[in-house]
This record gives structure tokens, C-alpha cells and sequence, in this order.
């Protein structure tokens, strides 16, 4: 474990903290809605079938293209080493070493990236009024469902590699309210004022 306090830079906790909620919220939102209006997996019978929940879940659904999108941007610029990269296959050949495990991690963080994604993509495929009308067996429908099991396996290992590599800490230090001075919004015009007159930085 790291002996200091990891420290995540304002935008990605603000980012990374908003786009967790929503995609944790249309996971659970989805799942009511599944459980309700289909349930040919299996079903908890949570809740009755009802069209607010549909339309709850399609709220959740419609914030997460602006969130998801500014994280995926962010994510591929400047937190691009906590992604996979043009060695990460080669570094898989080093078992157990340290750097096998953050491979590992930063597998995981892409496999989020891109379920969380494919789960956008479906869902923008979606009609609200197919499950009301008894229509299950859709193509993107199917593909819908799909995701939302790649987003559950895709969290799981998102958060068991982020504690094997950083511990509790780590987890911790993406929802911190602390800010250090070289952060602060305050510098944020100026800071893109600079990346603007120079992207390549
Ligand atoms: C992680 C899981 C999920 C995510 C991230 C997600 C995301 C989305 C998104 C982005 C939309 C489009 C909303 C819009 O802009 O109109 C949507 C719509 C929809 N989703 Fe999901 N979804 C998930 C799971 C599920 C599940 C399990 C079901 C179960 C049946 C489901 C059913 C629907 C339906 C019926 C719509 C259409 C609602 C509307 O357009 O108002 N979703 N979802
Ligand atoms: C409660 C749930 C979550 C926790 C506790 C969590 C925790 C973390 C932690 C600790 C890191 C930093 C890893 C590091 O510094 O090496 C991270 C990175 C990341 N997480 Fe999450 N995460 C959660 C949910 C999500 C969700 C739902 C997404 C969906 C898109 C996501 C996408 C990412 C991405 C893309 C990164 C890499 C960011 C970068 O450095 O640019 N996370 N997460």
C-alpha cells in the first residue's frame, strides 16, 4: 500500500463522482425495471409495473451521455496512464510482479469505460413504450440487457483491482472533499486558457 495519502485532482473526483452516481443509479433504476415489466432471468418481484419507473430510469439514462462522454474525454487526455496503453499486453507476461497488477487496474478502469459506454449506446436504442406493449424480444433490447451485465461484472472488478492496488485509501481519495491550492478552481480559466493555446501539453 502506498505510504502517502493518494491524491486525485479536483475535475476527475468531480467528474469520476457524478458519472459514478448516474451509472449506479440507471443500474438500479434498470434492474426495477427488468424486474417488473420482464423478469424471464429470474425476478425479485421488488416493485409493481409501472411506467414512472421507466421514465425515472430513461432521466438517469438522459444525464449520462453529457457526464459519461466529459470523463471518457478526460479519461483518454490526461488521465491516460490509469488506462490501458500501447505496453499494457507485454506487461501481462509479468505475473505477480507490481506492475502485472496495475495493468491489471487499469484493464479494469477501460473495461468500465467501455460497458458503461455500450450501456449509453444500447439505451439510446430503447422505446419506452415496449415494455408497456409486451415487446421483449428486441434485438437492442437484448443488447440493452447485455450491458447491464457488463456493468456490474465491469464494477466489481473495477473496485476489487482499485483496492488490490491502493487499498481502501485509494477508493477514498476519488470521493475526498479536499482541495490543495495548485487545484483550485480559481486556476481552472487559466489552466485552460493554456491547454487551449497548447492541446499537445
Ligand atoms: C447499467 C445499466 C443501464 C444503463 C447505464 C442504462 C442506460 C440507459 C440510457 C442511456 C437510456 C436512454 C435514455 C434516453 O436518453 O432516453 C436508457 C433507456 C432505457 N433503458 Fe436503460 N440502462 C441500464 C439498464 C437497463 C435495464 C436492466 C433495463 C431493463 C429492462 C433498462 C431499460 C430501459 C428502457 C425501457 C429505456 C427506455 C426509457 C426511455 O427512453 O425513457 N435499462 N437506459
Ligand atoms: C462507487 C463506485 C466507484 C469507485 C469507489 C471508484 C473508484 C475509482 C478509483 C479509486 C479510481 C482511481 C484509480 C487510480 O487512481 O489508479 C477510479 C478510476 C476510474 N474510474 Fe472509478 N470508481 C467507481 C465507479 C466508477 C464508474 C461507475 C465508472 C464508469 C464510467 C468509473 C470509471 C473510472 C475511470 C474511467 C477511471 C480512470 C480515470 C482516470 O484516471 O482518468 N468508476 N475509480
Amino acid at each position: 500500500m502506498p505510504s502517502t495519502k493518494p491524491y486525485q485532482p479536483l475535475v476527475l473526483r468531480l467528474l469520476h463522482g457524478i458519472t459514478a452516481l448516474v451509472v449506479i443509479s440507471a443500474a438500479i433504476t434498470g434492474f426495477l425495471v427488468y424486474d417488473s415489466w420482464d423478469g424471464r432471468f429470474g425476478r425479485l418481484a421488488l416493485t409493481l409495473k409501472n411506467r414512472e419507473l421507466i421514465d425515472i430510469h430513461g432521466t438517469f439514462g438522459f444525464f449520462l451521455l453529457p457526464t459519461l462522454i466529459i470523463l471518457t474525454i478526460y479519461s483518454i487526455r490526461v488521465g491516460y496512464r490509469r488506462l490501458i496503453q500501447a505496453d499494457s499486453f507485454s506487461k501481462l507476461k509479468e505475473v505477480g510482479k507490481p506492475i502485472w497488477w496495475y495493468t491489471l487496474q487499469r484493464f479494469a478502469n477501460t473495461l468500465m469505460l467501455i460497458s458503461a459506454l455500450f450501456a449509453l449506446l444500447t439505451g439510446k436504442f430503447q422505446d419506452e413504450n415496449w415494455l408497456p406493449q409486451g415487446i421483449l424480444t428486441q434485438p437492442w433490447y437484448y443488447a440493452h440487457l447485455l450491458a447491464w451485465c457488463g456493468v456490474v461484472v465491469a464494477l466489481a472488478l473495477h473496485l476489487l483491482m482499485s483496492v488490490k492496488v491502493g487499498g481502501v485509501p485509494l477508493l477514498i481519495s476519488m470521493f475526498d472533499a479536499k482541495i490543495r491550492a495548485e487545484d483550485s478552481p480559481k486556476l481552472w480559466s487559466e489552466k485552460m486558457k493554456n491547454w487551449l493555446r497548447n492541446p499537445h501539453l
